[in-house]
């Protein structure tokens, strides 16, 4: 049985008013495997730490990303990315992504990001849960995770599972669509 997210999680997206809460999140976590500030996946490439964080707050201003921050009491611990295909073009394996393409869905499910110090309590959970209850109130459709594959290898540290574990999102009824890396699937469900 899947463990319970904890009662005390709640999810708000993030905008001008979470800002500073994802700031502190990204900060404490050493900008976030050295200053990436989850700018994976969006149309600019990545610069030094200061220029994604800018690009990022920028994001945020003009409200041209969709993002689900976990927070436990008023602390954010948890972020997770979502969007349509246009706003996170930049998936990861892109090339063998593209070969077998015949339809895009409606929306991505991107990166997944859980503090250091929060991992394994169910924060990840809460921010799927987030993200697809978000997109089922922007109407729904087909929606893509790029997750890794857990089983059949060695245990992993989640610090390598950007895109999140295969059985995170199998929970919420994603099924396996294709494979793009070793250990990396397109899964699609429909919500
Ligand atoms: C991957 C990651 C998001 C998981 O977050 P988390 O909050 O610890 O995950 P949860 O506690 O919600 O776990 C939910 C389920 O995911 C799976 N899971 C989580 N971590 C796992 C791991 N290391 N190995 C295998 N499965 C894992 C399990 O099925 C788990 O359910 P269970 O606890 O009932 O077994 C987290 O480890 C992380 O943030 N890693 C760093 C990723 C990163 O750097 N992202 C930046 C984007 S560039």
């Amino acid at each position: 049985m899947p463990r319970q997210t904890a009662p005390t999680y709640t999810t708000r997206p993030l905008d001008e008013s979470t800002w500073d809460d994802f700031a502190a999140l990204v900060e404490a976590n050493n900008g976030i495997w050295g200053g990436c500030w989850c700018l994976g996946f969006h149309p600019e490439p990545f610069g030094t730490a200061e220029d994604n964080r800018v690009a990022k707050r920028e994001h945020v201003r003009r409200g041209s990303v969709h993002q689900i921050l976990v927070f436990d009491e008023d602390r954010c611990v948890g972020w997770c990315q979502y969007g349509e295909p246009a706003e996170l073009p930049e998936i990861k394996n892109r090339k063998a992504y593209e070969k077998a393409l015949t339809d895009l869905p409606d929306w991505r499910i991107g990166c997944l990001f859980t503090g250091s110090r929060h991992r394994e309590k169910g924060v990840a959970r809460a921010a799927v849960a987030g993200a697809l209850d978000a997109i089922r109130a922007a109407g729904g459709g087909l929606v893509e995770a790029y997750p890794e594959q857990t089983a059949g290898r060695e245990p992993q540290r989640g610090a390598y599972f950007h895109t999140g574990p295969e059985d995170l999102f199998a929970e919420f009824g994603f099924e396996r669509d294709r494979q793009i890396a070793k250990w990396r699937w397109v899964m699609r469900a429909r919500v």
